[in-house]
């Protein structure tokens, strides 16, 4: 269990066995260490998504306060036809998703391209063979057009299609669903001019992304709702980091211990989740055979959110190489989904 404590040097020179029969640490438990070690306490947003974490964040996407699913699925009702006409300019079209997960709303873009060309090829790319899976059945049975060719990969750190486009086809890359917003920008451009480069001229990107709160639209207090909704479940999502930590490194955090925060950070345009400390604590970590201390209100940043202007997003598209051609917003001017292409 974890230790809830003021006296922190309660179990100095406690011996601890160095293995209690778990199995091999996962790769990622060495960047929990460094996170842990860090000053403030930093952990990526990535190790949100096991299975648990996974379903709650499915839940999230359909609470009332979440608007971002519900605002870019209404853009993509709205708008996919024109989105896939203007991406395809009068050629065929092929599809790659980063981060595709169930694929729910890339159905109405590939109805779409349906519509447009008869038959489409669609390349998922996901970490998850479960998400890839049940995308791919639900897939075949509604839309019969779409050949789907899945690619189980952790696409930040590269991946490769099968084969190349036919020289008549054009490549649209789907990065939506606002996951650009949980990289740091910098890592955000580096990652599309990495995929840039092996796209060819003509080629497309479409990218959902969270717009920043600004006069005439979205307020502070509707963001923060956003991500510190009445049910709980994003709190329940955040703390599920430190279950997940339990469950696969043997570590014992108390999750109720520490509080869910959701912050709005005026000066760099983004939410952040953080879990606060309630009180002066040292928890055990067996995978890394390490004792964390805790001072009480202290907080593990568990995930930045960036939110960007038009002309933000605009830029950074540019400086990957997809300078902007078109774009689609909700009716409040919330949300945005972007087509650039490469010149
Ligand atoms: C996956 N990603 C775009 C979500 C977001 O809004 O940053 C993750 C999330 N975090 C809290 N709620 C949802």
């Amino acid at each position: 269990m974890a230790s809830a404590t003021t006296e922190m040097d309660c179990c100095v020179g406690r011996t601890r066995p160095s293995s209690m029969g778990m199995e091999a640490a996962p790769a990622w438990a060495e960047v929990v260490r460094k996170g842990l070690a860090r000053s403030p306490k930093q952990l990526p947003p990535w190790l949100f998504y096991d299975e648990a974490g996974s379903l709650l964040f499915e839940r999230i996407t359909s609470l009332p306060e979440y608007y971002l699913t519900r605002l870019e699925r209404g853009i993509l009702t709205a708008s996919a036809g024109e989105m896939i006409a203007a991406a395809a300019d009068g050629l065929r079209l092929r599809l790659v998703e980063l981060g595709a997960g169930s694929a729910d709303k890339t159905r109405l873009l590939l109805a779409a391209a349906l519509a447009h060309q008869g038959r489409v090829s669609y390349h998922p790319v996901d970490v998850s063979q479960t998400a890839l899976e049940a995308a791919c059945q639900r897939i075949a049975t509604e839309l019969p057009g779409v050949d789907t060719a899945p690619i189980i990969a952790d696409y930040t750190t590269g991946w490769g299609l099968p084969d190349d486009p036919e020289e008549s086809e054009r490549q649209l890359l789907l990065w939506i669903g606002s996951s650009i917003g949980n990289f740091e920008p910098e890592a955000a451009t580096e990652l599309l001019t990495r995929v840039n480069a092996s796209m060819r001229q003509g080629d497309a990107l479409l990218l959902g992304v969270d717009l920043a709160p600004a006069a005439g639209g979205k307020s502070e207090a509707e963001l923060v709702a956003a991500y510190d909704d009445a049910a709980g479940v994003t709190a329940a999502f955040n703390r599920n980091l430190l279950a997940r930590l339990n469950r696969e490194l043997g570590a014992e955090f108390q999750p109720d211990e520490f509080v869910h925060r959701a912050v709005w950070n005026a000066a760099d345009s983004r939410m952040e989740m953080h879990l606060e400390s309630r009180t002066a604590q040292r928890v055990w970590i067996e995978a890394l055979d390490l004792d964390v201390e805790f001072a009480a209100g202290e907080r593990l940043h568990t995930e930045n959110s960036y939110k960007y202007g038009l002309d933000g997003a605009a830029e950074l598209m540019a400086r990957a190489g997809f300078p902007v051609v078109d774009r689609w917003l909700d009716r409040n001017g919330w949300f945005a989904v972007m087509l650039g292409r490469k010149s």
